[in-house]
C-alpha cells in the first residue's frame, strides 16, 4: 500500500529524499513529466494538449501537497553518549518522552529519554519537560561510541509504525501529509484535458518554504492544496471548537492562519461533492497554516483552496485516520477537476 510506503519513509523538514524516491517513482508510473527543483520540490507534469511551440493546455491546475514531517534534529553529543537535539516544525514537548525515534540515515534506533520521575522535584512534576532538557538515547556508552553512528546535523524521525486498526482506521506517523501525497499520487495517475502539475513539496513544516518557490516557477491558474489536518473530536472539545471529525469527509478550509479559499472554488467543491453524494465538512477553527499560505500570494495571486484528510494526534508518532476520509478526499477532488475539465473557472 502506497500509503503506508509513504508513512514508514523519513522525511523531516529538509530531509524528504526517501519519500522523495517513491514519490518520483509514483509519477513517473503516472506519465508525468518529472523534475527536481533546487530546494527539492518534486514537480510531475502531465499536459496533455501541449501545443506544436509547446505552449501549455490552459487552464493550468497546481496541486500540491508537503513531503516533509515534523520531526528532530541532533545538535550535540553529551560526554556520555546522549544525544541533544532540536525540533523541527511544531512539536508538543509532551508527546517526546520514551517514543522511539530513528536517527540519520543508518536509521539508528534510540528512545527519547529524560529524567526519572522519581528525582523530579515535586515543582518539577508539575511543569512540562521542556525539549532542552531530553536527550535520544541509542545505547552508546560514551561521546565516542556515538558518533560512530550518528553526527550533529543527522535528522531523527519518529519510528510509528503503520497499523490498520479493524475497520478502516489506520495509524501511522507522519499522516500529515503523506496522507495528500498519497491522495495527490492517485490523482496523477488520471488524466484530464488539461495541464496539471503535481508539486510534492519541501519544508512546509517550517514555513511553507518549498511552496513559495514552486509557485513561483509553475504559474498556475489555480491551485489545490491537499492536507492532513487538525482532528479534534474526542472528549472535552465543544462540538464548535472540534476542527474536524473522523470519518466526516474530507474537510474543506473557509480560512486558516495564511490563507482564505477562493469563494468560488470553495463553493464549486461543495456543488461537486453534493452532486456526487461525497460527504465532506468545513473546517471549524482557523488555525494553522498549509501551502496555500504561499501559493495564493505567489506573482500576482493564485485562487486557491485546501481538501484536507482529518488526522487525530497529528505531529506525533501515532496519528489516527479514517480510510474513508481518505478516499472521499481522492473523489472529491477527481469530481472538481472533471468540473474544470467542464468549464469551471474560479
Ligand atoms: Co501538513
Amino acid at each position: 500500500m502506497l500509503l503506508e510506503r509513504l508513512t514508514q519513509a523519513a522525511g523531516v523538514s529538509g530531509n524528504e529524499d526517501e519519500v522523495r524516491r517513491i514519490l518520483r517513482d509514483e509519477a513517473s508510473k503516472a506519465g508525468a513529466d518529472v523534475e527536481c527543483d533546487v530546494l527539492g520540490n518534486l514537480i510531475a507534469r502531465k499536459n496533455p494538449g501541449e501545443t506544436p511551440r509547446g505552449e501549455l493546455a490552459r487552464p493550468l491546475v497546481m496541486l500540491a501537497a508537503h513531503m516533509d514531517e515534523v520531526g528532530l534534529i541532533v545538535s550535540f553529543i553529551e560526554k556520555e553518549g546522549l544525544l541533544r537535539f532540536q525540533k523541527v516544525g511544531g512539536i508538543d514537548d509532551r508527546v517526546l518522552p520514551c517514543k522511539e525515534v530513528l536517527v540519520g540515515r543508518n536509521r539508528i534506533r534510540g528512545v527519547i529519554g529524560l529524567k526519572p520521575l522519581h528525582l523530579q522535584e515535586s515543582d518539577e512534576r508539575e511543569k512540562i519537560l521542556k525539549s532542552d532538557n531530553l536527550f535520544i538515547d541509542i545505547g552508546a556508552r560514551s561521546r565516542e561510541d556515538a558518533e560512530k553512528k550518528v553526527r550533529p546535523g543527522d535528522y531523527a524521525s519518529f519510528a510509528g509504525g503503520f497499523r490498520q486498526l479493524g475497520g478502516r482506521t489506520v495509524r501511522a506517523k507522519a499522516l500529515d501529509d503523506r496522507a495528500g501525497c498519497a491522495v495527490l499520487a492517485q490523482i496523477l495517475g488520471r488524466d484530464y484535458p488539461f495541464s496539471v502539475v503535481a508539486v510534492f513539496t519541501v519544508q512546509e513544516e517550517v514555513g511553507l518554504r518549498g511552496a513559495a518557490v514552486s509557485a513561483w516557477a509553475v504559474q498556475p491558474d489555480m491551485a489545490v492544496v491537499l492536507e492532513g489536518t487538525i482532528c479534534s473530536d474526542t472528549p472535552g472539545t465543544d462540538d464548535h471548537l472540534q476542527a474536524t471529525r473522523l470519518g466526516g469527509g474530507p474537510a474543506l478550509s473557509i480560512m486558516d492562519g495564511t490563507s482564505i479559499a477562493s469563494k468560488t472554488m470553495l463553493r464549486q467543491m461543495v456543488e461537486v461533492a453534493t452532486e456526487n453524494n461525497i460527504p465532506y465538512q468545513f473546517k471549524r477553527i482557523t488555525l494553522g497554516g498549509n501551502d496555500a499560505g504561499r501559493i495564493h500570494l505567489s506573482r500576482t495571486g493564485v485562487p486557491t483552496a485546501s481538501v484536507s484528510v482529518p488526522c487525530r494526534y497529528i505531529h506525533s508518532p501515532s496519528c489516527i485516520m479514517s480510510l474513508d476520509d481518505f478516499e472521499n478526499a481522492i473523489r472529491l477532488v477527481d469530481a472538481f477537476l472533471v468540473s474544470v475539465g467542464e468549464g469551471f473557472r474560479p
